[in-house]
């Protein structure tokens, strides 16, 4: 499996960025009860691992491949885990109940690598479990539009984008969205204001979904 990663970049930027997405705890309790395994994948300096904890969801860590990012959140003793490459997540199959997947799909150009790490998330799924998705689809302004371009030239791999600062993002078309979750069943859906972590306004997507029972 191939989830494209940019950890240089992201040690790089590991003391200096705040992310903001927010989580809307009152919407999970509806889901899942406190006791439930969470796991915040790409969870960078774990301020929604610590945001989780504080609520009382108790049994929450969090996973990401930037040791720098972790080295930050480890500071404030944080249940965060560094892992060297995407996939070498060690849970077991069907042992998690709620994923939560907050920003981390635009750092994820490619549809092989999202594709991979959605595969990798649902096989660690409990049935009946959780992936609580923040993200961003295209955005309906000039300057994103104008920067938008085709991964690899691949009609079907639209919204990505380099940043000078040596990182590429990806927006995502709804479509694309439907088409990485088509094996969940959607149980909330939000459109929300947020700040990006370079402080622009954008609007994001939060969408609640379940894998299958069985
Ligand atoms: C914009 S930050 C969001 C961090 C966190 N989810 C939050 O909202 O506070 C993106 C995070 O995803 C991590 N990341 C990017 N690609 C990843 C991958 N393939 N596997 C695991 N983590 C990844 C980065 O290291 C970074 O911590």
């Amino acid at each position: 499996m191939s989830i494209d990663n940019q950890k240089d970049y992201w040690d790089s930027v590991a003391q200096k960025k705040i992310f903001t997405h927010p989580i809307n705890t009152n919407l999970l309790l509806q889901y899942i009860d406190k006791g439930a395994v969470i796991v915040d994948y790409g969870c960078g300096y774990g301020r929604i691992v610590q945001e989780l904890l504080e609520t009382g969801f108790a049994n929450t860590t969090g996973y990401d491949t930037s040791l720098e990012l972790i080295n930050r959140g480890r500071n404030n003793d944080l249940p965060l885990h560094h892992i060297g490459d995407p996939s070498a997540l060690l849970l077991d199959d069907n042992s998690v109940d709620c994923f939560i997947l907050f920003a981390v799909l635009t750092c994820i150009p490619s549809n092989a690598g999202q594709l991979g790490l959605i595969d990798l998330l649902q096989s660690k799924l409990k049935p009946g479990g959780y992936i609580y998705i923040s993200d961003y689809y295209l955005q309906d302004n000039e300057i994103s539009k104008n920067r938008y371009a085709y991964l690899n030239n691949d009609p079907d791999n639209f919204g990505v984008f380099s940043l000078p600062e040596g990182v590429t993002f990806r927006h995502h078309t709804k479509e694309w969205i439907s088409t990485l979750v088509k094996n969940f069943s959607i149980q909330n859906e939000d459109m929300i204001e947020v700040k990006t972590m370079n402080g622009n306004s954008a609007e994001a997507f939060q969408v609640l979904v379940q894998k299958q029972l069985r």
